[in-house]
């Protein structure tokens, strides 16, 4: 060690002065904060973001700044900096200019540490878990050790802590800047070397040397895993080595290990002497690889193995790493910090061993340069996932980089054979994909490390509503997240339905109506969706479809007919033939159902739904259910006000006996109407409701507007009155379409055209 370091390690622990903080708010900086304000220094910090860490450490003393500014920092004896932050960082540059001393993050903590026994945890993978778990350990053993780890742990507390009381410190050395070479640890904890962070080091062969220099640095033991050919290969030559792990050549051994859904018990053996069982609980074989180094590192320190045994039984994990955020006989959701392929892997061979019969995984890549430099490795990592959607990466500090996107990893896996892997580029739709495939008996890794948890948490929140909305439709009913609008719609557009339900009988409609109410979510019916404009940001909150079971009965009694609010016209058009009913023939022309027919009181060939009905059933807001007579009912051209607050359930018709020939014939006529004046495309039937002066349809075909189109939603060549998908249109093209022929039939004829057709949803 230089005076200068020694010098650090006096001005950091031993003395109080002004110190301020570049990017405090980083997961190793706050820690850095926490202990400098443990032992007793003015402690100040600048970052663009605020978090829960820096909101608790503003509570224990820290100056926060929102910007960095020189003026904040004008008092600092010490400026500690992240290796995020950018060279002409305006602190930064005004503290180097003063002749201020200014120290990587690194610095300070190995200066810190050096000040105790260190003990530094370090490798690629596992570092927070086994350093946190070290730490666990010796404070359970009665060591009272200060510690440093990389995330927030709830069983230490914080995520990093002075004990002036003991002698030790454990720290979760960082290796992807090639500051743990700046270490003079007592005792190393080595737990794999792999080539990583290929952003800074040329090689492997440079990550070696940097390992290297470390474990001569060491003055105590270098403990290692020797299932890991890297770590064992580098570590095996030092003085003073103790390995670990599963192999028979391991100073420490696991035997009889069982893997169990979210825990692991084995075996420890010290050489030949049996030390007794542990019992681990997090999961995975790589934490009984983890936790081994922390019982060789224990039991070395002096302490005994049945209290290692109970501390380990308590270990609670970090956060992040295989962390459940929803538990239902039905669905597991689990949050990995995993982002190198070998995490990935070993994170996935954890999440197949749950039981549960698929994995479906989101995977957001973690930085420009690893994505390019590990992306063959990428592209094997996923083969234990049945469904992998990736979106797009999270640059953490790098610029992006031309042609690296998530697009890359997710043509590697496909080319290595994957069928089930797609690229979502929005972040914030991740889980609208991901919950659209769910179904029962799936696990849900969301996998990373920059912000593709949130998207898990969005969806255990939603998944939370959509189990209730189960138990309201039961067995026979179905619930779905996120489901494309689109496949719902005659017209083929639409973003999706946050939750879509399909009850299959009036109390299931009843229970949804009562349940949305209490807990404040809107509702919307859907029938048929053949009269229906979703725009492309979809619908939030409940969207039902009656259908199936007593929704799409059709019960024939005298001259009546008593059809369910899912039941097609069409369908009714043919009981009444088959029953030999006249009047109503027409309703074949309608796409539609009958919840749709009455809620517009729709009509074709001069006929109108009102016309027939009888009687209808509805639910009101709250559930309730009532039955009321057509002389009860306010209808209009198009509208029947009743329905904007209440739910149909069924609706009764009356036909006239006639012959069945008669019948056939108007049935005929109707067919031949629609068949040569109707498109067959993909459409909403009329867009337009029949102006007075003139109908829609003539209108548009005057104004020579037939065959105009924006995208691919072109008005029908065939009828003015339609607007036809030509495939792959989105309600964005429709809505603008419609804007147009309303505009034209202002300028040019005074007419104020008004749609039939409901607009429902957000834009995007
Ligand atoms: N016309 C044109 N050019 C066109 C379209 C129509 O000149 O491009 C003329 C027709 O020749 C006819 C008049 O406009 O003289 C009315 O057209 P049509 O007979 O096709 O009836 P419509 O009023 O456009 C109504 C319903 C349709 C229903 C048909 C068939 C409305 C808004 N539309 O159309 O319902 O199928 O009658 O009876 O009332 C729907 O509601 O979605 C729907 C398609």
């Amino acid at each position: 060690m230089t005076t200068a370091d020694v010098d650090l390690t006096k001005f950091l622990t031993q003395e109080r002065h002004n110190i301020h903080l570049i990017g405090v708010a980083g997961s190793g900086m706050s820690g850095i904060a926490g202990l400098l304000l443990q032992l007793g220094h003015h402690v100040s910090g600048s970052d663009k973001l605020d978090t829960l860490e820096t909101d608790r450490l503003e509570r224990l003393g820290l100056k926060f700044y929102h910007q960095h500014r020189a003026a904040e920092a004008r008092d600092a004896e010490l400026v500690i900096y992240s290796s995020a932050i950018k060279k002409d960082n305006p602190i930064l540059k005004s503290a180097q200019e003063s002749g201020k001393r200014t120290v990587r993050r690194a610095e300070a903590l190995a200066a810190i540490m050096s000040a105790k026994r260190g003990i530094l945890v370090v490798g690629m993978h596992g570092k927070t878990t086994t350093s946190a778990m070290a730490a666990h350990v010796l404070r359970e053993g009665g060591l009272h050790p200060s510690h440093y780890v990389g995330a927030e742990i709830p069983i230490l507390g914080t995520n990093a802590h002075w004990d002036a009381r003991g002698e030790y410190f454990v720290a979760e050395g960082d290796e992807s800047d090639g500051t743990i070479a700046l270490f003079h640890p007592e005792h190393a904890l080595v737990l794999n070397i792999e080539e990583e962070h290929l952003d800074f080091y040329a090689d492997l062969a440079a990550i070696e040397k940097v390992f290297r220099q470390l474990l001569a640095q060491t003055t105590g033991k270098v403990f290692y895993c020797a299932d890991e050919p890297n770590a064992t290969r580098i570590c095996r030559s030092s003085d003073r080595v103790i390995c670990y792990g599963l192999s028979d050549e391991a100073d420490y051994r696991a035997t009889d290990i069982e893997l169990r859904n979210f825990s692991s018990a084995f075996w420890v053996y010290r050489g030949k002497e049996r030390l007794g069982e542990a019992v681990l609980n997090v999961p995975g074989e790589h934490n009984v690889r983890n936790a081994l180094g922390v019982i060789a590192l224990a039991t070395e320190l002096g302490v005994p193995f049945e209290k290692i045994a109970k501390s380990l039984t308590k270990f609670q994990h970090a956060r992040r790493r295989f962390e459940i955020k929803y538990d239902s006989p039905r669905f597991l959701l689990v949050d990995d910090y995993g982002h190198h392929p070998t995490e990935i892997k070993a994170t996935l061979k954890t999440a197949r061993s749950v039981g549960r019969t698929r994995v479906l995984t989101m995977f957001q890549p973690h930085r420009y340069s690893r994505t390019k430099a590990l992306r063959k490795e990428f592209g094997h990592a996923f083969d234990q996932a049945d469904r992998v959607v990736i979106t797009d990466v999270y640059g953490s500090n790098e610029s992006p980089m031309p042609g690296v996107t998530g697009q890359l990893i997710v043509d590697e896996i496909a080319a290595h054979g994957h069928c089930g892997v797609s690229y979502q580029p929005r972040l914030e739709w991740v889980h609208r994909d991901v919950g659209n495939l769910l179904e029962p008996g799936d696990l849900v890794l969301s996998l990373g490390a920059g912000n593709i948890h949130e998207q898990l948490s969005i969806l255990a929140a939603d998944l939370v509503i959509a189990e209730k909305l189960k138990e309201i439709v039961g067995e026979s009913g179905d619930v779905r997240l996120y489901e494309p609008l689109s496949k719902h719609t005659t017209l083929r557009v639409g973003g999706p339905a946050q939750f879509w339900v399909e009850p299959r009988n009036e109390t299931a409609l009843s229970e949804l109506i009562r349940f949305c109410r209490r807990d404040n979510l809107p509702l919307f019916v859907i029938g048929r969706g053949s009269n229906l404009l979703v725009r492309d940001g979809g619908i939030r909150g409940v969207v039902v479809h009656p259908s199936g079971g007593d929704f799409d009965k059709i019960d024939i009694h005298g001259n009546e007919m008593t059809a369910g609010v899912g039941a097609k016209l069409k369908e009714i058009a043919y009981a009444a033939r088959a029953a030999d009913l006249g009047g109503l023939e027409w309703m074949e022309g309608i796409p539609g159902a009958v919840g749709g027919a009455l809620r517009m009181n729709a009509g074709a060939m001069g006929a109108q739904t009102f016309e027939k009905v009888v009687r209808i059933r509805y639910l009101d807001g709250e559930g309730n259910p009532h039955d009321k007579d057509r002389h009860e009912l306010e209808v209009h051209y198009r509208h029947f006000p009743l329905l904007e607050q209440n739910f149909a359930v069924s609706a009764t018709f009356r036909g006239s006996p006639a012959p069945r020939e008669q019948i056939e014939s108007r049935l005929h006529e109707s067919q031949e109407k629609r068949r040569t004046t109707q498109p067959i495309a993909k459409s909403a039937g009329c867009i337009f409701k029949n102006p007075e002066k003139c109908p829609a349809g003539k209108l548009v075909d005057e104004l020579g507007l037939k065959n105009s189109s924006v995208g691919k939603a072109r008005v029908s060549e065939v009828h003015g009155n339609f607007i036809v998908n030509d495939g792959g249109a989105t309600a964005t093209d429709m809505l603008e379409l419609i804007d147009r022929i309303k505009q034209a039939a202002r300028s040019k004829r005074g007419i104020e055209l008004e749609t039939e057709v409901q607009i429902v949803g957000e834009p995007i």
